[in-house]
């Protein structure tokens, strides 16, 4: 009896031993190859934009975070317009202007990761790029041109003169010069990287390659009334408040309400250059705002119901469908999976935390879009979203 008690402990003390050493393991090559070194950058503040009435929320000038390129990155420009959800009340926009959503005097250097990362064996295409962070703090997604300021409580509405501003600015800055130059919008900005690609394009004559990314901002119009009235309302709403209707495509309002135009699938038809889309196909912000709040919860725990994934499952098909075909991937890239998350360059671009689907990674996808070395469009092929831990590469042991 004793001796079986301790050989049972020896047992178990044996396996705890083997996978502490087996996590040992993962440490030591985490550390070794695979950290991705972060790092904190100052803010640049654009002065001269508030002469151009390019101001945020407050009143303050607009601001963005650089890094300079280096090696053979120095003619390379990656310009990332950030996200955050968006205003549409006075009252919420007056709460952000107190925040670094809202002005640039609450604005923090920002930590830099991901796709930012300087590290070449993390982000093997990128790393030695000129990369500027645009913040956002007009709250309405870049759109708004407003020559009203509310007079109870000084808010400014003129995110689309922030993006001039801006452009101006980090064009003298070098982006002028670029041979190769990338402009990506997450989540609330998907939308001004697809309104002003076309314009990004054009103010680089010079530059032989310019692409443009859509992170997680691919957000549909579904035809159940109910469920599309969200996003619909709150669209409607940032037309109003913001002035944004002079901003959106004309082709776009010639034929729909304004609000309708800041729906991907009635506009990026006509945009000339080249656009990629990285998107899950559940991203959690657009089923927890579409679908309802909180859906995505059973996704963790594995125990969605019938009735959910019936949701899920309905959701997909009016997504997959409101996406660019498929026919012509060079000017029109997509990398779909099925996990429950939301943005990925800056937290979810790492050689060992990356989304795949059918073998491939997000990042190589993307780059070998980029760089014109393959054109892919991927479309993870299950029809029920997947725990955001799943599908991301693991330690190799
Ligand atoms: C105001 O901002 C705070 C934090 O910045 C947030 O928690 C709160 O929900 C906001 N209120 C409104 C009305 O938007
Ligand atoms: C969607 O609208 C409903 C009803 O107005 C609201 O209760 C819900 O919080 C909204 N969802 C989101 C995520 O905004
Ligand atoms: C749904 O997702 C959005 C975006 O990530 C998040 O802000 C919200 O808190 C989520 N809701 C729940 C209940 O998880
Ligand atoms: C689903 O699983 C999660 C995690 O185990 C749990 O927190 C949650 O309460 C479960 N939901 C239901 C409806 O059982
Ligand atoms: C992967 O990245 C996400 C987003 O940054 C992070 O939350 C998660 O902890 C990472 N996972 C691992 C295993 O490193
Ligand atoms: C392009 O990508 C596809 C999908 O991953 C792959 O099957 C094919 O071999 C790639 N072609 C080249 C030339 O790398
Ligand atoms: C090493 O990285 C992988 C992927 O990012 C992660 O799953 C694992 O937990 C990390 N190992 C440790 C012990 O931090």
């Amino acid at each position: 009896m004793m001796m079986a008690k301790t050989f049972q402990f020896v047992c178990v003390l044996i396996c705890f031993l083997a996978i502490i050493i087996n996590i040992e393991a993962c440490v030591k090559e985490n550390a070794t190859s695979y950290i991705d070194q972060g790092y904190y950058v100052e803010k640049t503040v654009v002065h001269n934009a508030v002469s151009k009435g390019a101001v945020c929320l407050d009143g303050s000038p607009p601001a963005y975070h650089f890094e300079p390129g280096f090696g053979d990155g120095v003619g390379k420009w990656l310009v990332h317009l950030s996200g955050g959800a968006w205003c549409t009340t006075v009252e919420e926009c007056l709460n952000r202007s107190k925040s670094d959503f809202g002005s640039s005097n609450y604005m923090k250097p920002w930590w830099f990761q991901g796709i930012y990362s300087k590290t070449q064996s993390v982000n093997p295409d990128f790393y030695n790029w000129n990369k500027v962070f645009v913040r956002y703090c007009d709250g309405g997604a870049f759109t708004g041109n407003a020559e009203y300021v509310d007079p109870a409580t000084n808010l400014h509405f003129r995110g689309a003169r922030i993006f001039k501003a801006v452009m101006e600015d980090v064009l003298a800055k070098g982006l002028k010069n670029a041979q190769s130059a990338l402009l990506i919008g997450s989540s609330a900005a998907g939308y001004p990287a697809m309104l002003y690609c076309d314009r990004f394009r054009k103010l680089l004559p010079n530059t032989p390659r310019v692409k443009c990314m859509v992170d997680a901002g691919y957000f549909i119009h579904v035809k159940d009334p109910h469920q599309a009235r969200n996003f619909t309302e709150m669209y409607k709403a940032i037309v109003n408040l913001h002035g944004s209707a002079k901003t959106l495509p004309k082709s776009c309002t010639k034929k729909m309400k304004p609000e309708m135009c800041f729906f991907p699938e009635n506009m990026q038809h006509k945009i000339k250059t080249p656009l990629y889309i990285a998107m899950s196909a559940f991203d959690k912000f657009q089923i927890n705002t579409t679908i309802y709040d909180g859906i995505n919860i059973c996704i963790e725990g594995g125990n969605c119901t019938a009735t959910e994934n019936k949701l899920f499952r309905e959701f997909r098909l009016e997504f997959l469908n409101a996406l660019p075909k498929a026919n012509n991937p060079k000017l029109r890239g997509a990398f779909i999976d099925a996990r429950n998350h939301h943005t990925q360059v800056q937290g979810w671009w790492s050689p060992k935390n990356v989304t795949t689907v059918k073998n491939l990674n997000l990042m190589k996808a993307f780059a070998d879009w980029y760089y014109d070395r393959n054109y892919t469009y991927v479309i993870d092929e299950r029809d029920l979203p997947i725990s955001a831990m799943n599908d991301i590469k693991p330690c190799d042991t």
